[in-house]
């Protein structure tokens, strides 16, 4: 089987390096517009931070996974197509700060249209409103030309940080497809592509509008939940409760379960709200808009919870910031991934620095370039300074914070970090990673997500 993959990001990448790496039989193309991120994947040092992905696509590359700016070629020589492309939140127009923009999905469909030579099978592995593989469709028989086209919904779950160890044991992949003999057909393609390494039962089928759903509300519930405990998480704070016993409490409900109750500073990541957002702009769109209401719930707590922490740094160190050193420890939106995208700690930042703080950030991924870049700061800005690790960012400073749960956070010399800093020392750990009780005795002013007094 010959494969394209459109779009070399986050979920193009890994992806194709994990069907390339379990089985030989297929050729793997993934294509790119964006000839930098291309040469990066061709290199030694990948775009993209995710552990164990280099040892799969050093294995795969050059004998059955190619990286290319080539699309026109790759799509003429491939049975199966992939679309990974970005599907931001549209910026302009109807819809402005809700719809996805499928600008660049389109434009993938109509360069299929235009390129393919035969007939292809066509799969959304984007994540897309409902209903987006009947415009595809229309797109590309409207270009037929007697050549037969399957659309099929192929949404990807993975996490960032995990996307390697998701790939390669799923609690499920997801293929939807017309309920024809040629969808069935194609649906059975795409299965056995995955069955060479996922057990059958795994590989869910359905029709194409359920797994386009399903893709959305999956990530709605995810983030419903984190919403759920970080409201919580306020009630703790005024009542005395702690949320961290709240959550294990809670979870050990076997109906209810464990995962997904940490609270923290926030959601983040590049799909949360942007999945939330098209799911509430899809209800108003079909006149739902109760349900639209409810699900916009779960964006408004998190951007309460994102300007709750940075008020309560405002508030704890005597209502003024101005001319204070605050070390940042962590930019990224989770652990083991440079991806910054919605981090949390961009926000709590910009709020900062809007009280003239001066900022010293470190994380242990996330280039200087790229915080500059989100906090829209040039290179000359000294208002904020970059780190190579944490004991620098920490000297002289008045408050730490903690916004991503890197594990090295966990190890570090605190008594010393203590030692080196402007008294009274202020720790507001936003993901409730540390021992709070023991950096109290090292004198430390500590305060966690939720954590009641
Ligand atoms: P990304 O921005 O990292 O990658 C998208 C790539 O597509 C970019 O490199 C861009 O240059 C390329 N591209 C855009 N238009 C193109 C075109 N016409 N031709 C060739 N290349 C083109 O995005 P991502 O994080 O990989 O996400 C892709 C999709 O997968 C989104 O719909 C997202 O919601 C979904 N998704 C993402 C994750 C994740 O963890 N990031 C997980 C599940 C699903
Ligand atoms: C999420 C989903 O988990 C994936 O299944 C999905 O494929 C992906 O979105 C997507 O569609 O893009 P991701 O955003 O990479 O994956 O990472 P998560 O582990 O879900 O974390 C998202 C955010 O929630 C992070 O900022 C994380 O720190 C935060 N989080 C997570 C919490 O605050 N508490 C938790 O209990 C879990």
């Amino acid at each position: 089987m010959k494969i394209c993959c459109i779009g070399a990001g986050y979920v193009g990448g890994p992806t194709m390096a994990m069907i390339a790496h379990k089985s030989d039989k297929h050729i793997v193309t993934v294509v790119d517009i964006n000839q930098a991120r291309i040469d990066a994947w061709n290199s030694d040092t990948l775009p993209i931070f995710e552990p164990g992905l280099d040892e799969i696509v050093k294995q795969a590359r050059g004998k059955n996974l190619f990286f290319s700016t080539e699309v026109d070629t790759a799509i003429r020589e491939a049975d199966i197509i992939f679309i990974s492309v970005n599907t931001p939140t549209k910026t302009y127009g109807m819809g402005v700060g809700r719809a996805a923009d499928l600008t660049f999905i389109e434009k993938c469909a109509r360069q299929i249209a235009a390129v393919a030579e035969d007939d292809k099978i066509v799969v959304e592995k984007s994540t897309l409103p409902v209903r987006t593989a009947a415009s595809i469709k229309r797109i590309l028989e409207a270009n037929s030309n007697g050549r037969n086209f399957q659309i099929l919904s192929n949404p990807e779950f993975l996490a960032e940080g995990t996307a390697v160890s998701d790939l390669e044991n799923p609690d499920r992949v997801l293929i939807g497809g017309d309920q024809t003999p040629a969808g069935l057909e194609a649906i059975q393609t795409l299965v056995d592509v995955y069955a060479e390494w996922v057990p059958r039962e795994k590989i869910l089928t359905t029709n194409l509008w359920s797994s386009e759903l399903s893709k959305l509300t999956a990530n709605a519930f995810l983030a419903q939940r984190i919403s759920s405990i970080n409201a919580i998480s306020a009630l703790c704070e005024a009542t005395g409760a702690n949320v961290d016993e709240v959550a294990h409490a809670v979870g050990t409900d076997s109906r209810i379960g464990p995962k997904f109750l940490k609270s923290s500073v926030g959601f983040g990541g590049s799909c949360f709200q942007k999945d939330i957002l098209n799911l509430v702009y899809l209800c108003e769109h079909f006149g739902l808009p109760e349900v639209a209401k409810y699900w916009n719930g779960v964006i408004e707590m998190n951007d309460y919870q994102k300007r709750r922490f940075g008020s309560r740094v405002i508030s704890s160190m005597f209502n003024t910031v101005a001319g204070k050193k605050i070390a940042v420890l962590g930019f990224a939106f989770k652990k083991d991934t440079n991806d910054t995208r919605e981090s949390a700690a961009i926000y709590v930042c910009k709020d900062l620095l809007g009280e003239n703080a001066e900022l010293t950030i470190y994380d242990p991924e996330v280039s200087e370039s790229q915080i500059r870049y989100d906090l829209d700061l040039s290179a000359e800005d000294t208002s904020v300074t970059v780190c190579d690790d944490a004991y620098t960012a920490t000297k002289d400073a008045h408050a730490i914070l903690i916004l991503t749960e890197w594990d090295e956070f966990k190890a570090l010399d605190f008594q010393r970090i203590h030692d080196g800093m402007e008294l009274p020392a202020f720790l507001f750990d936003g993901r409730n990673l540390l021992d709070l009780e023991a950096l109290r005795k090292i004198g430390f002013e500590a305060t966690g997500i939720g954590q009641g007094e």
